[in-house]
C-alpha cells in the first residue's frame, strides 16, 4: 500500500466538511439570534450534547412530506414560505419523491399544519390523527402542470459492495480510497436530519399520554460511526415526569393521588412500551410492523417507518447506553483515524460476514468499534486516551452516576491534551489486523476503561468489559467458532497487505479498475482465494511431508535390506 504524507490533514478537512455542511439557508431569519453553543472554537468540535440540541431544534421546526413525483420548486418554496421563512430544504427519492422542510420558528409549522385537513378516502375511513407527515398531492398548488423535473436527490442509502469495489479502484491513493469510502457510506447531513425528524415524529406521539417525555437517539445514528442504511435506536426518556433529573425541594405536595404502581422498573417499562407499540401500530403514520419484544434483557418495540426507510427500535430507560453513545462520539471526534479505522473495519467486518443484521454469535459492530479504540489505546504513543483518564478530566456538571454505574467523564473536548503519534491509517489496519492475529483472547479481556488488557474473570470467548460495568461482557454472545473466523480473517488481511503494498494501482499493471489496497481488502473472494491457497499450500506441505516420511521408511528398509 501506498503511504500518504497529508492522510491526516486530508482526512480532517474531509471530517469537517461533513460537519459543517449543517444548513443551506434559504430564506434566512432575520428574528433568529445566532445561538451559543458548546462548540470547541479551536478545533471546530462540538460536544454531543450541543450536537443533540441543535439536531431536535431543527427537527422540532421541520415536516416531512410525501410530494408528487415532479415538482416545481420555485412553486414549492413560495408555496410554504407563506407559513414563515424556511431554513432548509431537501428531497429524497423511497418509492416515491418526499421532502423536508425545516422552518426558521416553530410557529410556521404550526400554521402550516392549520392548513392541513384529514383527506377523505373513497372506501376507507382514515384514523383522525395529525402529524407532521403531510402529503403534498392533496394541495395541488405546488404541483403544478408546468413542472420542473429532476429534484436534486441525496441518496438515504449505500451502494452495493462490487459498485464499492469498483469506485475504489480508480482511486489514485489510499487517502482518496478513505475518502471514497466515508462520502459513499457515512451518514450524510440530511439524512442526519431525517433520522431526528422520525424521532421527532414519534416523540409527539408519545408526547400525547407523558407530555413532558422526549425520544432521544443514541447508537450509530448520532455516535459518528453511523453507515448510511444502519437501525434507528431510541428511547423514550421519562427522567423529567418522574423527577430524576431535577432535585427538587420537598413541599410536601405529590403529583397525584393514587398512582398506579407495579413491583419493578422493568414491569413500569414494559407496559409503557407495550402500550406505545399499540399506539404506533393503530394511530402511527407511517409504521409498519410493530413488534413488541417486551422479554428482551432490554424490552423493546420494533418496527418500520415506511416514509424514511428507517428500521426503529424504540427502548426506555437505556441511559447507560446514551452515555456509551457519547463516550464513542467523543472518541470519535479526537482524532479523524479514529471514525475512518472504524468505518474501514467495520465494511470489512461485514463484507466478510463476521458481523450480521441478524443477532446471533456474531461479533457486535459496539463490540468491533470498542476492539477498534481499544487497539488504538494500546499504540504506542497512544492515540486516544483510557476511559479512566477522561474521568479524571472530568468537572463537576459531568458527574453521572446511573443505576449504581459510575458513567463520569469528561465532555468538553478541549480539556483533552493528546500524545503526538503519527501513524497512518494504512499503517493503523495493517497493525489492527497484525494485534488481533496474536491477541491472547483466551486468557484476556478488552478493557477501554484501563486501556490495558486484564485477566479474564470468566470464560467467555471473547470478553470485552462493558466501559461502564466492569463485571459485565458485552460480547459473552460470541462463540469460539466466530471468535476463530474473526482471528483467521484479521491473519488473511495482514498477509493481505503485505502483499498489496507492491501492488499500486494502474501503471504498475492492470487497468484502472483492478482492485487496490482496500478494495482488495473488501473482496469477499480474496480472503476466501487466500484460504484455499492456505489450503493448498497445507495440503502442499503434508504431501511433501508424507513424502519425507515414506522416503525415511524406503531408506529404513534399504537400510535393513
Ligand atoms: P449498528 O446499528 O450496527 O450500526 O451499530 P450500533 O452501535 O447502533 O449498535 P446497536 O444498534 O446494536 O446498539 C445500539 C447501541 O446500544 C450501541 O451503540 C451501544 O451504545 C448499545 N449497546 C449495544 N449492544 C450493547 C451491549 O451488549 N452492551 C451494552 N452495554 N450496550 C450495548
Ligand atoms: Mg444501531
Amino acid at each position: 500500500m501506498r503511504r500518504q504524507g497529508g492522510l491526516v490533514k486530508c482526512l480532517q478537512k474531509l471530517d469537517t466538511s461533513l460537519r459543517r455542511n449543517i444548513v443551506t439557508n434559504v430564506v434566512a431569519s432575520s428574528a433568529e439570534a445566532p445561538q451559543k453553543d458548546e462548540t470547541d472554537e479551536k478545533e471546530g468540535r462540538k460536544s454531543f450534547s450541543a450536537v443533540q440540541v441543535e439536531r431536535q431544534g431543527q427537527a422540532e421546526r421541520s415536516v416531512l412530506m410525501s410530494c408528487p413525483p415532479k415538482i416545481n420548486e420555485k412553486k414549492f418554496l413560495k408555496y410554504f414560505s407563506r407559513h414563515g421563512d424556511i431554513k432548509k430544504y431537501f428531497f429524497y427519492e423511497r418509492n416515491g419523491l418526499y421532502a423536508v422542510v425545516e422552518f426558521a420558528k416553530r410557529e410556521c409549522v404550526e400554521s402550516l399544519l392549520e392548513a392541513t385537513k384529514i383527506p377523505c378516502l373513497s372506501n376507507e375511513f382514515p384514523m383522525p390523527f395529525k402529524s407532521r407527515l403531510l402529503s403534498l398531492s392533496h394541495y395541488g398548488s405546488a404541483a403544478s402542470p408546468n413542472q420542473q423535473s429532476g429534484q436534486q436527490c441525496q441518496p438515504q442509502t449505500t451502494i452495493p459492495i462490487d459498485q464499492l469495489i469498483d469506485r475504489l479502484s480508480r482511486k489514485e491513493s489510499i487517502d482518496q480510497q478513505v475518502t471514497s469510502l466515508m462520502e459513499t457510506y457515512q451518514l450524510t447531513d440530511d439524512n442526519s436530519r431525517l433520522r431526528f425528524l422520525v424521532c421527532s415524529l414519534l416523540q409527539d406521539i408519545a408526547a400525547a399520554y407523558f407530555p413532558e417525555c422526549t425520544i432521544k437517539l443514541f447508537g450509530s445514528s448520532v455516535n459518528g460511526f453511523g453507515k448510511l442504511g444502519c437501525d434507528l435506536d431510541m428511547f423514550l426518556d421519562l427522567d423529567d415526569i418522574s423527577g430524576r433529573r431535577t432535585k427538587k425541594q420537598e413541599s410536601g405536595l405529590f403529583l397525584e393521588y393514587q398512582l398506579k404502581t407495579v413491583s419493578t422498573e422493568r414491569v413500569v417499562t414494559q407496559r409503557i412500551l407495550s402500550f406505545l407499540g399499540e399506539c404506533l401500530d393503530q394511530f402511527g403514520p407511517g409504521c409498519n410492523g410493530v413488534q413488541k419484544i417486551l422479554n428482551a434483557h432490554c424490552p423493546l418495540v420494533r418496527f418500520f417507518h415506511h416514509p424514511s426507510g428507517f428500521q426503529c427500535d424504540l427502548t426506555a430507560n437505556n441511559r447507560v447506553a446514551m452515555k456509551t453513545t457519547e463516550l464513542l462520539y467523543l472518541y470519535g471526534e479526537l482524532d479523524p483515524r479514529v471514525r475512518h479505522l472504524v468505518f474501514i473495519v467495520r465494511c470489512w467486518a461485514r463484507v466478510h460476514g463476521i458481523t450480521s443484521s441478524i443477532s446471533g454469535a456474531w461479533i457486535t459492530n459496539f463490540s468491533l468499534t470498542i476492539m477498534v479504540l481499544f487497539f488504538l489505546q494500546r499504540r504506542n504513543p497512544p492515540i486516544i486516551p483510557c476511559l479512566d483518564h477522561l474521568k479524571d478530566l472530568a468537572g463537576p456538571m459531568d458527574n453521572s452516576m446511573i443505576e449504581g454505574n459510575d458513567c463520569t467523564f469528561v465532555s468538553d473536548l478541549s480539556k483533552i491534551q493528546l500524545q503526538r503519534n503519527t501513524e497512518t491509517l494504512d499503517q493503523l489496519l495493517h497493525e489492527f489486523f497484525e494485534f488481533y492475529s496474536a491477541f491472547a483472547f483466551s486468557k484476556m479481556s478488552i478493557d477501554i476503561r484501563k486501556g490495558k488488557e486484564q485477566i479474564k474473570p470468566v470464560k467467555n470467548h471473547l470478553h470485552i468489559q462493558n466501559p461502564f460495568d466492569s463485571s459485565l461482557n458485552i460480547s459473552k454472545n460470541v462463540n469460539a467458532a466466530q471468535l476463530e473466523r474473526f482471528v483467521a480473517l484479521c491473519q488473511e488481511s495482514t498477509w493481505l497487505l503485505e502483499q498489496t503494498k507492491t501492488n499500486t494501482p494502474s501503471g504498475k499493471g492492470g487497468s484502472a479498475s483492478t482492485p487496490w489496497g482496500l478494495a482488495t481488502l473488501l473482496q469477499p473472494t480474496n480472503v476466501a482465494e487466500i484460504k484455499s491457497n492456505r489450503k493448498r499450500r497445507v495440503g502442499l506441505t503434508s504431501d511433501r511431508i508424507k513424502g519425507l516420511i515414506e522416503s525415511l521408511k524406503n531408506g529404513t528398509q534399504l537400510k535393513k535390506s
